[in-house]
């Protein structure tokens, strides 16, 4: 099977967790082309033999370089325009699309690179940088492309397929932005200790260890997390009386669902 080329538009946060990835997987035949502006950050990965880097799409339509399989694009949305610009017409009409953009659409892209285009879209998130993320693919694709974005995106995590664009405002609203209400809540957890009585590095290391080790626990079995609570909550004890307050009218799940509800209509918009 011939070699993969794979150019990634944005070599940031995300950008390099995916590469990361990229490189572990030894299953992944294909060589890299990074256009990244910033190159202080991409130290770790100079002396690949299979990457090589560029300042700019000019940099590398002027090398010859911008022959892909597959281009990701994982610039900030509002950077998007400016960097389709430089590579729409320098590329491979046979190149497909895969955009990890917040917000943006498929139908956004096509009106920049053309209806025939071969565009998909994922929403990974931020464990993605230490292989445990999650991504929704929407792939409406020929299968050897949605083959390679599943291979792609599985470097950094799980996969799960969405059949319904539409429904990517919502997975972002709770994947894609959920990390960060998880760091919040551990947060509060240990600001809630500190108010209890206990050193402040203490209740923060009982927090976030607390958070991590629940974590490993919902990852390692099949239980729901719902039976997982009530094996910890016996009736009238500790676990009880706190629960009680999480779980009154306007507790927790009531604020859970006005938060993503927010973090869904945002991304709407910024889709609009
Ligand atoms: N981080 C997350 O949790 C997350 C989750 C899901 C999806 N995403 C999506 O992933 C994308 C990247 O997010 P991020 O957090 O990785 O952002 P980031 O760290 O800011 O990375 C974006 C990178 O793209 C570079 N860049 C800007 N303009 C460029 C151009 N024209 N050509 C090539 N590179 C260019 C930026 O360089 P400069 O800094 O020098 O401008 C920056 O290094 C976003 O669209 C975001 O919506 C992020």
């Amino acid at each position: 099977m011939a070699v993969n080329h794979i150019m990634l538009i944005g070599c940031g946060k995300m950008g390099s967790a995916l590469l990361e990835g990229w490189l572990r997987d030894a299953s992944l035949d294909a060589v890299f082309t990074i256009i990244e502006p910033d190159h202080s950050r991409l130290g770790w990965v100079v002396n690949e033999s299979r990457v090589s880097l560029y300042e700019g799409c000019a940099a590398a339509v002027a090398a010859n370089a911008t022959e892909s399989t597959m281009i990701v694009l994982a610039v900030k949305p509002q950077m998007m325009d400016e960097a389709l610009a430089a590579i729409r017409n320098s590329n491979d009409a046979n190149s497909a699309y895969l955009s990890i953009a917040a917000g943006i659409s498929t139908r956004w892209l096509k009106q920049r690179l053309g209806s025939d285009a071969v565009v998909l879209r994922a929403m990974p998130n931020t464990p993605a940088a230490v292989g445990r993320g999650i991504t929704a693919l929407f792939a409406d694709a020929p299968d050897a492309v949605r083959a390679l974005a599943h291979q792609l995106l599985l470097a950094v995590g799980d996969v799960v397929h969405l059949e319904n664009e539409d429904l990517m405002d919502a997975v972002t609203a709770v994947s894609g932005s959920g990390p960060a209400y998880v760091f919040l809540l551990t947060e509060a957890l240990g600001m809630a200790g500190v108010k209890a009585g206990l050193p402040e590095s203490l209740a923060k290391e009982l927090a976030k260890v607390t958070v991590c080790g629940a974590g490993a626990l919902m990852a390692a079995v099949d239980t729901p997390p719902a039976t997982l609570r009530e094996n910890v909550t016996s009736q009238g004890g500790t676990t009880a009386a706190a629960l009680s307050v999480l779980m009154a009218d306007e507790g927790l799940p009531q604020l859970m669902t006005e938060a993503v509800d927010a973090a869904k209509k945002r991304s709407i918009q910024l889709g609009e």
